[in-house]
């Protein structure tokens, strides 16, 4: 199995200049391509692995960004194949089955060319992978990377999440607690900890995995569209506060974001949780927020 891997390089526009010696002149600024990488890797792979082999052996100027390397730090989110993904938990199998066939000859995108090189590809047996010839370069898929859609780009895959991260911030992602003391069994006041019972940690449990990776709002096209709205990763966060019995902030978090650019923004189009890498139905999630706080209003 070989395949190739064609990620867009984007020179920094936001920042302008030339990042690293060796990468992109200062007449670069701005200009974007398309470039070609070829591979040979066992199916296996993760995309990160193979960007990081690019860079040892082929290219040292590509910028990607990355930190845990196993889906913790949220860091790595890129386009794949046109899916905003993250670098670390997507193999080179996966992306395949959405990458197109190769196009057998040189091609040519905005201001730059590309090719599809002569492929020293492989075949992959079982676990191993072996050199060999391939039948035809057009058998090769080409593997799609990009940065995620919805943020300005850095340099090549970087995308800049700093505006998401600000939202996130901007509405106190962190847990404002009630004041209530906590007691002990035998009655003893317990200041260590809050006490809460396993169906209330439940109600928001899974939305504390959320690693800000940027997936959602990448995959929300009324944040992607530019349409004022805080995003979908900012509201999870919200939600994951308000449904925490420990939280004394949930009127405020509330009325926050009620304003036009919060809850009443999103269109609940729902594409926002197709792709979440921590499986959180952030659609329904917002949906099912939603509908609890106009039942909890209509039963005054
Ligand atoms: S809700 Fe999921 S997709 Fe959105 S930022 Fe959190 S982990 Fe990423
Ligand atoms: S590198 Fe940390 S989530 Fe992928």
């Amino acid at each position: 199995m070989h395949r190739t891997m064609r990620p867009t390089r984007r020179a920094a526009s936001t920042l302008g200049g030339a990042p690293v010696a060796g990468g992109f002149g200062a007449s670069d600024a701005g200009r974007s391509w398309t470039q070609d990488y070829t591979l040979t890797v066992d199916p296996r792979t993760t995309v990160l692995d193979c960007l990081l082999l690019i860079k040892r052996t082929q290219d040292p100027t590509l910028a990607f960004r990355y930190s845990c390397g196993h889906g913790m730090c949220g860091s790595d989110a890129v386009a794949i194949n046109g899916t905003p993904s993250l670098l670390c938990k997507t193999t080179v199998q996966q992306a395949a089955q959405t990458a197109k066939p190769a196009t057998p000859s040189f091609r040519r995108t905005a201001g730059a060319q590309t090719a599809a090189a002569a492929v020293p590809t492989a075949t992959s047996v079982g676990t191993s992978t072996t050199a060999t010839t391939p039948a035809s370069s057009a058998d090769t898929p080409v593997i799609d990377l990009a940065p995620i859609a919805a943020f300005s780009v850095q340099r090549d895959l970087i995308a800049d999440i700093d505006p998401m991260l600000d939202q996130i911030r901007a509405l106190q992602p962190y847990l404002q607690a009630r004041g209530d003391l906590a007691m002990t069994a035998d009655g003893k006041v317990n200041v260590f900890e809050y006490l809460q019972s396993p169906e209330q940690l439940a109600k928001f449990e899974q939305l504390t995995t959320c690693i800000a990776c940027g997936v959602c709002e990448a995959s929300c096209p009324v944040f992607v569209g530019g349409d004022a709205f805080v995003g979908p990763a900012a509201l999870v966060n919200q939600i994951r506060f308000i449904d925490d019995s420990r939280d004394g902030a949930a009127s405020e978090r509330l009325a926050a974001i009620s304003e036009s650019d919060g809850l009443p923004a999103c269109q609940s189009v729902r594409a926002c949780g197709l792709n979440c890498p921590q499986g959180i139905d952030v659609g329904e999630v917002i949906w099912q927020f939603i509908q609890g706080v106009q039942t909890r209003k209509q039963e005054g």
